[in-house]
């Protein structure tokens, strides 16, 4: 199959967005180094098309994305472009190292987005022309999208999606960007789009629903059943607002009802657990426990009536293998008597493939884990890996001994040592509440104005010595970063959390200097 030529009449191709609409949600910035890893995992997952960002964004964005085109082995890598001859020259320059490259360009085409650069229908018209046919002297795999699809009248979308087909596009992207329609619309929209553009038999159709209505999986879906073949998605569903559709959430349906979705994907499903993994923790938004498919409690039978059930007879209630998302069958417990080979083996099996100095770093944590909790299990090393790669940016700000005051009387103090580059600092301060005392301490510290954005606490397993997972998110400037840690001692992990965050904030204000990695411009100023 050449990337033009439409593929097998029932392969529906996976366009991953994790890393352009995924993590152009606030507070989900993800470092360089962690796209490159996330790009990795898609790839190698069976991901068609990889949208690896947003490349006139800024210098990291571009970096990013040619870094990735430059890394890819099997998937299409793609960039997106707003309906201007710059940015889909940026794009092609960041795409252009990929074996695979491909432009995506789009321009709102609703009533609504069309009043945003001013164009009347006639003026937009000629904009998509002009601009796709750019794109596509440049690239012989472009794809087009009017963005807002599902608020556009009919007759207009027919005939942009028309000119674009003739400028040269090859896919035909149309995106619910607001979460708005629902499946029966969904189908009837690309169906309808089928019967009257000609050319529409040349192309790829594609689905790209946003999760507002609780319904994007359905649409996805909807609109593939009614003809298009390729879905956008995200690992998790991260994404603005409510979210993108979630990857692994169309792939395992159609996997498991292919009795009545007989669609094939490339997807190896068992890669599933593992990235999803990567990207909460990379991103810091945590996958809820009831999430579908990836979430914690998504393969867990507590009551008495399933247990006896799945010991019978595991297809009495379970749908799917969590072997075939990638869920280790056993959750091997760790003590403080297993060796580094042990811990080499079981982090193996969990996807986390360790350098010799990595597994040193994660065999001393493991080790101080393990003194404090009998039991170590998957997802206490899943907590203990997540908070490995999110401190990694930098260490000006490092937690050296804290001791709380708390009780029935108010207030209650924190007394606090911070290393501050090389530095020992020490400061008691109140507050309402051991997290509120602390924060305070900090503060003193390291006086900033950022705004606590998010304060997230987590019980990672079950039991009073369970770790808690906390994540902190600090807004400063429209900018947010985000900092997770983990420990058996609650406020220790927000104490960790809150200075991991600061960390990355101290980064973040040294690249925000002049030709650093800002974000400048905004994708929905589409003109
Ligand atoms: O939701 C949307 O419309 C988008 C476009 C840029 C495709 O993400
Ligand atoms: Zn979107």
């Amino acid at each position: 199959m050449t990337d033009q030529s439409k593929p097998d009449a029932n392969r529906v191709l996976i366009f991953d967005t994790t890393l352009r609409d995924g993590e152009q949600s606030p507070g989900a910035t993800m470092t360089h180094d962690e796209k490159l890893e996330i790009a990795a995992l898609l790839d190698e997952m069976g991901v068609d098309i990889i949208e690896a960002g947003f490349p006139i964004a800024s210098e990291g964005d571009f970096a990013a994305v040619s870094d990735i085109a430059k890394q890819a082995k099997t998937s299409v890598i793609c960039g997106l472009a707003r309906a201007n001859f710059k940015d889909i020259d940026r794009c092609w320059e960041a795409v252009k190292h990929a074996k695979r490259p491909r432009i995506h360009t789009f321009i709102g085409t609703s009533p609504l987005h069309r009043a945003i650069p001013n164009l009347d229908m006639d003026q937009m018209a000629e904009r998509i022309h002009d601009t796709v046919t750019h794109a596509r002297n440049l690239c012989d795999n472009v794809q087009w999208s009017p963005m807002d699809a599902t608020r556009t009248e009919h007759d207009y979308l027919c005939r942009v999606v028309e000119i674009a087909i003739k400028a040269g596009a090859t896919t035909i992207n149309i995106p619910d960007t607001v979460g708005y329609t629902a499946p029966r619309e969904s189908a009837d929209l690309i169906r309808m789009l089928i019967e009257r553009v000609p050319g529409a038999d040349q192309i790829v159709f594609a689905t790209h629903c946003h999760n507002d209505l609780g319904m994007a999986t359905a649409n996805a879906l909807a609109a593939v059943e009614a003809g298009a073949r390729q879905i956008e998605c995200t690992i998790n569903g991260l994404g603005e607002r409510a979210g993108n559709t979630a990857l692994e959430e169309v792939v395992m349906a159609m996997k498991v009802r292919h009795d009545i979705m007989p669609y094939d994907t490339g997807i190896d499903t068992t890669k599933i657990m593992n990235i999803s993994r990567r990207v909460a923790a990379v991103s810091g938004f945590a996958v809820q426990f009831n999430k579908a498919i990836v979430g914690k409690n998504a393969f867990a039978h507590e009551s008495g009536i399933h247990q006896d059930g799945m010991l019978k007879n595991a297809q009495t209630f379970e749908i799917m293998r969590p072997e075939d998302v990638g869920l280790a069958a056993t959750n091997l417990v760790m003590g403080k008597h297993s060796g580094r080979a042990a811990l080499r083996a079981k982090l193996k099996e969990l996807g986390y493939e360790l350098a010799d100095n990595q597994l040193n770093d994660a065999f001393v944590r493991f080790k101080a884990l393990a003194d404090r909790k009998k039991e170590v299990y998957d997802d206490d090393l899943i907590a203990l890996m997540s908070e490995t790669a999110s401190v990694a940016t930098s260490d000006h700000l490092q937690v050296k001994f804290l001791r709380v005051i708390c009780g029935t009387e108010a207030p209650q103090s924190a007394d606090l040592t911070l290393t501050v580059d090389g530095t020992d600092k020490q400061v008691t301060a109140t507050g309402d509440g051991p997290v509120d005392a602390t924060f305070n301490a900090i503060g003193r510290i390291f006086p900033h104005t950022a705004r606590l954005a998010l304060f997230q606490v987590q019980a990672v397993t079950e039991g009073t010595d369970a770790q808690a997972t906390v994540i902190v998110r600090l807004e400063e400037d429209g900018k947010i970063v985000t900092g997770q840690s983990s420990d058996t001692d609650t406020v220790v992990a927000a104490a960790k959390a809150y200075v991991a965050a600061l960390n990355n904030l101290i980064v973040r204000r040294a690249k925000s200097k002049p030709n650093s990695d800002v974000k400048s411009v905004n994708y929905k100023d589409a003109g």
